[in-house]
This record gives C-alpha cells, sequence and structure tokens, in this order.
C-alpha cells in the first residue's frame, strides 16, 4: 500500500467532523448497523496504547434484564449526583438528561485491563493510569469514526465502577471507563448539549495554552 497523502480538503474535512462530533443522549429509535460499529472497533484497535498494552475491553451489552439494571443504576448514581447541588444548579442539573440509556440501540461498556502484562509494563512503570488514559483515548478515536458513518455516541460517566465490572460480568479487576450509548442522533448541532441548557459555556482557547 503506498503512502496516503492528507491534503488541504481533507484536514478541513477532518477539523469539520471533530467540530460536529457531539456528546449525544437524544437517539432516534432507528437500528444501527452492529457491523458498522465492528468496524469502527476494528480501527480503534489499532490506536496508540502505552507499551501497546491494547488494555481496551468492549462489552457489547444486548441483554435487556442487564441493560434494565445499568438503567437503575444510573438513575439511582444520577440522583446521588443531584443532591451535591443546591439552589439553582439542583434546579438546572433535574432538567439535564445525562444518558440514552432507554433509546440508543447500540452500547457499549469499556473497561481497561490495567493489569495486562502485554507490553510488559513498557511506559506505565512510573504512571499506571496511562492504561487508562490509552482506553479513553480508543473511546474519543471511537467517538469520531462513528460520527463520519452520521451515529451518534453518548459517554455516561455517572455510574458506580464497582458494580459495573459485576453488572457485566468482566474480570473484577478491569477498570470501569464508561458506558457508550450509540445510534443515530435526532440532531446535527455544532453546540454542546451542557452549553444549550445554560451548564457550561466553552472556554476562550487562550485559557489553555501556558507558555514558559
Ligand atoms: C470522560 C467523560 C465523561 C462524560 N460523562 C457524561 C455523562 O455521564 N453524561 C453526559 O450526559 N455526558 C457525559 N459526557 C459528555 C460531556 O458532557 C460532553 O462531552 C461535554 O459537555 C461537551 O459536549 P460535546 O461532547 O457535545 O462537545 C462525558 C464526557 C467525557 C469526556
Amino acid at each position: 500500500m503506498s503512502t496516503p497523502t492528507f491534503d488541504a480538503p481533507f484536514r478541513e474535512t477532518l477539523n469539520d467532523l471533530l467540530a460536529w462530533r457531539r456528546d449525544v443522549r437524544h437517539f432516534k429509535t432507528d437500528p444501527v448497523d452492529r457491523d458498522i460499529v465492528l468496524d469502527c472497533l476494528k480501527t480503534v484497535s489499532i490506536g496508540p496504547s502505552v507499551g501497546n498494552s491494547q488494555p481496551w475491553r468492549f462489552v457489547l451489552v444486548d441483554d435487556q434484564n442487564r441493560l434494565q439494571k445499568l438503567t437503575e443504576l444510573f438513575e439511582a448514581t444520577n440522583a446521588e449526583a443531584l443532591s451535591d447541588f443546591a439552589g439553582d444548579s439542583a434546579k438546572l442539573y433535574a432538567t439535564l438528561k445525562l444518558a440514552g440509556l432507554k433509546e440508543a440501540p447500540i452500547q457499549l461498556s469499556v473497561f481497561a485491563d490495567i493489569h495486562t502484562n502485554v507490553g510488559r509494563g513498557l511506559g506505565s512503570r512510573t504512571m499506571p493510569e496511562t492504561k487508562a488514559y490509552s482506553v479513553v483515548g480508543a473511546i474519543h478515536t471511537l467517538w469520531i469514526l462513528l460520527r463520519a458513518h452520521g451515529i451518534g455516541m453518548g459517554w455516561v460517566s455517572i455510574l458506580p465502577p464497582d458494580a459495573m465490572a459485576e453488572l457485566m460480568e468482566v474480570d473484577p479487576t478491569y477498570k470501569f471507563i464508561g458506558h457508550l450509548c450509540i445510534g443515530y442522533p435526532q440532531e446535527q448541532t455544532l453546540t454542546p448539549e451542557l452549553v444549550k441548557a445554560g451548564w457550561q459555556d466553552r472556554l476562550p482557547f487562550d485559557e489553555f495554552i501556558i507558555e514558559r
């Protein structure tokens, strides 16, 4: 295979793709072709990981009982999260839709095998958390690949990690990274939902750059 070149129009399209990626909680009921998701996961699995440890583990959750229990876990955890807020923040939080667990036709629970010997520990001796970071990077790649198919994804972190490993019946030493709701989005927009809702605006770009 000859080395591809990525030209200016491609870069522009890629920028558009990144700008139009959204965290989606409002899904259409249309089904999503599971093979598209599996193809995307295949591409994701050639992504970067510390020491090439490839610690991502994706649980495709179809079982309705498990999904029901997951929804109950989310609702209980979200109610606890709400109780951390008071006044206007509590009122606004209560209006936010923070997961599409009941609607998303494809759902993935993602874990990191943080004790894997694959890669022989290279790169993670002083920073064991890099195994989890590798999985976070993989999730972002999946977000982008799915969006290129017009498919939306929502990351749900309002869940208890230990209970997730138990519910998904994975090795209890796996670290829960996030639950992903996947489906066709009800709307395409450049504006994040939390910005629209008045919860949190985007910060000015120069706040992110530190020069020394
Ligand atoms: C690690 C992580 C955890 C997140 N957890 C949740 C969540 O539990 N519920 C939710 O509605 N959104 C969650 N989000 C989505 C963020 O709220 C969203 O990315 C942010 O508001 C910016 O919106 P955008 O992704 O549409 O640009 C999470 C995002 C990340 C990266």
